[in-house]
């Protein structure tokens, strides 16, 4: 069983990943409606991940013999001005992803529990490529500025991406 602050920090993120999903479902939403379905793409599987990743934590919470306790989820309230302020708040959101994690893993180093900081060591190498991803698309975005044609052919590109679950389920009967 983990000790009580690593459960509730875990399970903290748990929920904060449900809501990383939300987040960027309303992103989504707000391109699709724009007339950008490649980016609305992106964020779609932006979306998928996180409930992957929300999925993984609640997994491990199980196998750790800890209850998941579900907490509210915060309805997104961000207005979008246009891509680029998608984008910042893209990499703002993944920034804060990033010291939340960081937090866990001290927290699993202070109380000696190495599985758990396996287990998280997992998210602190992939929040380098979430923030590394989410900056190249704001630099690209706020260069293209106005150029419609160019932001086009970027709205193309990003309709390739393909969901990929990094983490087949254990619970799974399949
Ligand atoms: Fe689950 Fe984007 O961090």
């Amino acid at each position: 069983m983990l000790k009580e602050n690593l459960s509730n920090a875990l399970n903290r993120q748990f929920n904060f990943e449900l809501y990383s999903s939300y987040i960027y479902l309303h992103m989504s939403a707000y391109c699709d409606r724009n007339g950008l379905k490649g980016f609305a793409n992106w964020l779609n599987v932006q979306a998928q991940e996180e409930l992957a990743h929300a999925m993984h934590m609640y997994e491990y919470l199980l196998e750790r013999g800890n209850l998941p306790v579900f907490a509210d989820i915060k309805a997104p309230d961000f207005k979008y001005n246009n891509v680029i302020d998608v984008f910042e708040k893209t990499l703002s959101h993944e920034q804060i992803v990033t010291g939340r994690i960081n937090e866990i893993a001290t927290m699993a180093l202070k109380e000696n529990d190495h599985s758990s900081y396996m287990f998280i060591q997992w998210y602190v190498n992939e929040q380098v490529e979430e923030e590394a991803n989410a900056d190249i698309i704001l630099q690209q975005v706020k260069q293209i500025g106005e150029n419609t044609s160019m932001l086009y052919a970027l709205d193309k590109e990003l309709s390739t991406r393909v969901f990929i679950n990094p983490f087949p389920s254990k619970l799974s009967t399949n």
